[in-house]
Protein backbone atom coordinates (compact mmCIF):
# COMPACT_ATOMS: atom_id res chain seq x y z
CA UNK A 1 0.00 0.00 0.00
CA UNK A 2 1.14 3.03 -1.28
CA UNK A 3 1.01 6.44 1.42
CA UNK A 4 1.86 10.02 1.28
CA UNK A 5 3.02 12.43 3.53
CA UNK A 6 1.98 15.97 2.99
CA UNK A 7 2.95 18.95 4.51
CA UNK A 8 2.32 22.43 4.68
CA UNK A 9 4.76 25.30 4.07
CA UNK A 10 4.03 29.11 2.87
CA UNK A 11 6.28 30.73 0.66
CA UNK A 12 6.55 34.76 1.57
CA UNK A 13 8.33 36.88 -1.26
CA UNK A 14 10.08 39.74 0.17
CA UNK A 15 10.88 41.00 3.48
CA UNK A 16 8.62 43.55 3.40
CA UNK A 17 5.98 41.02 3.14
CA UNK A 18 7.06 39.71 6.38
CA UNK A 19 5.31 40.68 10.25
CA UNK A 20 7.09 42.98 11.90
CA UNK A 21 8.23 40.40 14.54
CA UNK A 22 9.75 38.06 11.81
CA UNK A 23 11.64 41.12 10.08
CA UNK A 24 13.23 41.31 13.81
CA UNK A 25 14.15 38.02 13.66
CA UNK A 26 15.25 38.32 10.02
CA UNK A 27 17.78 40.81 10.72
CA UNK A 28 19.04 39.56 13.92
CA UNK A 29 19.98 36.10 12.00
CA UNK A 30 21.57 38.51 9.10
CA UNK A 31 23.45 39.72 12.02
CA UNK A 32 24.26 36.79 13.79
CA UNK A 33 25.47 35.83 10.29
CA UNK A 34 28.01 38.28 9.73
CA UNK A 35 29.76 36.98 12.98
CA UNK A 36 30.38 33.33 12.03
CA UNK A 37 33.34 31.73 12.37
CA UNK A 38 33.62 29.63 9.32
CA UNK A 39 37.00 29.97 7.83
CA UNK A 40 37.04 25.99 6.28
CA UNK A 41 34.03 26.32 4.48
CA UNK A 42 33.03 30.07 3.77
CA UNK A 43 29.53 29.14 4.47
CA UNK A 44 28.19 31.88 7.01
CA UNK A 45 25.05 31.04 8.45
CA UNK A 46 23.16 33.14 11.35
CA UNK A 47 20.18 32.05 13.47
CA UNK A 48 17.58 33.73 15.32
CA UNK A 49 15.57 32.22 17.76
CA UNK A 50 11.94 33.96 19.29
CA UNK A 51 11.49 32.68 22.92
CA UNK A 52 7.82 32.53 24.56
CA UNK A 53 8.37 35.10 26.91
CA UNK A 54 9.85 37.40 23.88
CA UNK A 55 13.67 37.02 24.40
CA UNK A 56 15.69 36.65 21.26
CA UNK A 57 18.69 34.71 20.56
CA UNK A 58 21.09 34.33 18.51
CA UNK A 59 23.66 31.71 16.78
CA UNK A 60 25.57 31.56 14.04
CA UNK A 61 28.24 28.00 12.80
CA UNK A 62 31.38 27.46 14.43
CA UNK A 63 33.71 25.52 12.87
CA UNK A 64 36.79 23.86 13.79
CA UNK A 65 39.82 22.77 12.77
CA UNK A 66 39.04 18.89 13.34
CA UNK A 67 35.93 19.39 11.29
CA UNK A 68 33.23 17.57 12.73
CA UNK A 69 33.76 19.50 16.29
CA UNK A 70 32.04 22.32 14.37
CA UNK A 71 28.28 23.07 15.43
CA UNK A 72 25.87 24.48 12.93
CA UNK A 73 24.12 28.07 13.57
CA UNK A 74 20.83 26.58 14.95
CA UNK A 75 22.38 23.96 17.23
CA UNK A 76 24.61 26.96 18.64
CA UNK A 77 21.46 28.95 19.45
CA UNK A 78 19.17 26.30 20.36
CA UNK A 79 21.50 24.75 22.73
CA UNK A 80 22.33 28.10 24.62
CA UNK A 81 18.41 29.04 24.40
CA UNK A 82 18.05 25.71 26.31
CA UNK A 83 21.01 25.88 28.43
CA UNK A 84 19.63 29.78 29.60
CA UNK A 85 16.19 29.51 29.45
CA UNK A 86 15.44 25.63 30.37
CA UNK A 87 11.69 26.18 31.32
CA UNK A 88 11.07 29.41 28.61
CA UNK A 89 9.16 27.59 25.11
CA UNK A 90 10.32 28.19 21.76
CA UNK A 91 8.23 30.03 19.46
CA UNK A 92 9.94 30.18 15.94
CA UNK A 93 13.47 29.49 14.53
CA UNK A 94 14.54 31.44 11.59
CA UNK A 95 17.99 30.86 9.34
CA UNK A 96 20.02 32.26 6.71
CA UNK A 97 23.01 30.94 5.63
CA UNK A 98 24.90 31.40 2.41
CA UNK A 99 28.74 31.22 1.18
CA UNK A 100 30.50 34.24 2.60
CA UNK A 101 30.92 37.06 -0.46
CA UNK A 102 27.25 36.34 -1.64
CA UNK A 103 24.94 38.91 -2.54
CA UNK A 104 22.17 37.07 -3.61
CA UNK A 105 21.36 33.09 -2.35
CA UNK A 106 18.36 30.50 -1.96
CA UNK A 107 16.94 29.93 1.28
CA UNK A 108 18.77 26.90 3.20
CA UNK A 109 17.07 24.85 5.12
CA UNK A 110 17.92 23.52 8.51
CA UNK A 111 20.32 20.17 7.83
CA UNK A 112 19.43 16.68 9.32
CA UNK A 113 20.99 17.14 12.48
CA UNK A 114 19.84 20.29 13.56
CA UNK A 115 15.93 19.13 12.67
CA UNK A 116 16.38 16.13 15.14
CA UNK A 117 18.17 18.72 17.75
CA UNK A 118 15.15 21.27 16.89
CA UNK A 119 12.62 18.33 17.36
CA UNK A 120 14.11 17.22 21.11
CA UNK A 121 12.68 20.91 21.99
CA UNK A 122 9.36 21.01 20.22
CA UNK A 123 8.79 17.53 21.78
CA UNK A 124 9.85 18.68 25.27
CA UNK A 125 7.57 21.77 25.50
CA UNK A 126 4.96 20.14 23.49
CA UNK A 127 4.54 22.80 21.22
CA UNK A 128 5.63 23.71 17.78
CA UNK A 129 8.26 25.38 16.84
CA UNK A 130 7.76 27.76 13.52
CA UNK A 131 10.47 27.17 11.04
CA UNK A 132 11.65 29.75 9.09
CA UNK A 133 14.54 30.05 6.72
CA UNK A 134 15.52 32.85 4.69
CA UNK A 135 17.06 34.01 1.05
CA UNK A 136 19.37 37.04 1.58
CA UNK A 137 16.96 39.29 0.01
CA UNK A 138 14.29 38.00 2.26
CA UNK A 139 12.59 35.25 0.19
CA UNK A 140 10.58 33.35 2.95
CA UNK A 141 9.85 29.82 3.67
CA UNK A 142 8.10 28.81 6.48
CA UNK A 143 6.58 25.87 8.12
CA UNK A 144 4.58 25.30 11.78
CA UNK A 145 6.48 22.85 12.93
CA UNK A 146 10.21 21.18 12.51
CA UNK A 147 7.86 17.63 12.42
CA UNK A 148 6.79 18.96 9.09
CA UNK A 149 10.94 18.33 8.15
CA UNK A 150 11.27 15.45 9.56
CA UNK A 151 8.74 12.30 8.82
CA UNK A 152 9.23 9.37 10.66
CA UNK A 153 11.24 10.99 13.48
CA UNK A 154 12.78 9.38 16.15
CA UNK A 155 11.93 10.79 19.72
CA UNK A 156 12.10 9.34 23.08
CA UNK A 157 8.54 8.20 23.00
CA UNK A 158 10.55 4.90 20.82
CA UNK A 159 12.92 4.71 23.74
N1 LIG B 1 25.57 24.83 8.54
C1 LIG B 1 24.77 25.41 9.47
O1 LIG B 1 25.22 26.20 10.31
N2 LIG B 1 23.46 25.09 9.47
C2 LIG B 1 22.87 24.23 8.59
O2 LIG B 1 21.71 23.88 8.75
C3 LIG B 1 23.64 23.75 7.44
C4 LIG B 1 25.11 23.89 7.55
C5 LIG B 1 26.99 25.15 8.56
C6 LIG B 1 27.88 24.01 8.99
C7 LIG B 1 29.19 24.40 8.37
O3 LIG B 1 29.87 25.30 9.24
C8 LIG B 1 28.79 25.17 7.11
O4 LIG B 1 27.44 25.53 7.28
C9 LIG B 1 28.94 24.37 5.83
O5 LIG B 1 28.29 23.16 5.92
Amino acid sequence: MEKEFKFNFEVIDGFEKLQEEDQKLFNTAMDARRKAYAPYSNFLVGCAILLENGEIISGNNQENAAYPSGLCAERTAIFWASANFPNVGIKKLFVIGAPKDAVSFIAIPPCGACRQAILEYESRQNTDVEISFASLEGDIIKTKSIRNLLPFSFDSSML
